[in-house]
């Protein structure tokens, strides 16, 4: 059976907390239309793989048996409104050169692979809200909100009766870290 892959960062509790206060204060300003991404659904796409059967899954684990987790921080510093996506997110105007490199890294290894193939530049961001079809105004200057790159997951998407849910299902912690 194949699954729904992607390789993501996750964020600490501090950071988690920042942003539920960004879309507490958004959510008035979005109307009914929004959804809200829950806090336990917060992530950073580093590279999405799409549906991968279990032996590309095992060649997968293989090949990056030995990623290394680069030691950077990253500010979540602006708003973004994606309509084709219809996603608002909190993004950064500044991407660590060592963060865009694994990404691309892992892009190209999944597309040299036969997985998915991602076209779109890397752009980090982390999803606040689904389901925007419009906004009026212009998005606020929000306060930055500091991510420290700790680990990095490959994940499972799971679509539950609830709705959609992230699972880690390989983690890789950064050299000398806890
Ligand atoms: P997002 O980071 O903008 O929310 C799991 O589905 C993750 O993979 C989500 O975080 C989602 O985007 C990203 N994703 C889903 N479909 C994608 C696609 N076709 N291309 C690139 N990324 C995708």
């Amino acid at each position: 059976m194949a699954e729904r892959l992607f390789f993501s960062v996750p964020l600490n509790r501090i950071s988690q907390l920042e942003l539920i206060r960004l879309q507490a204060q958004l959510g008035k300003t979005l109307g009914g239309q929004a959804r809200v991404v829950p806090a336990a659904n917060f992530h950073l796409t580093l590279a999405f793989l799409g549906n991968v059967t279990q032996q590309q899954k095992a060649a997968l684990l293989s090949r990056w048996a030995a990623l290394e987790v680069p030691e950077m921080t990253l500010e979540l510093n602006r708003l973004a409104y994606w309509p084709r996506a219809g996603v608002l997110c909190a993004t950064t105007n500044h991407t660590p050169l060592a963060l865009a490199e694994l990404a691309y890294a892992l892009r190209r290894d999944a597309a040299e692979h036969g997985l998915h193939q991602s076209h779109a530049p890397f752009r980090p961001h982390v999803t606040l809200f689904r389901g925007v079809n419009r906004l009026e105004g212009t998005l606020p200057e929000i306060k930055p909100v500091p991510m420290t790159l700790q680990e990095v997951d490959l994940m499972v998407s799971l679509f539950e009766r609830k709705g959609v849910e992230y699972h880690s299902i390989r983690r890789w912690k950064q050299e000398g870290g806890h």
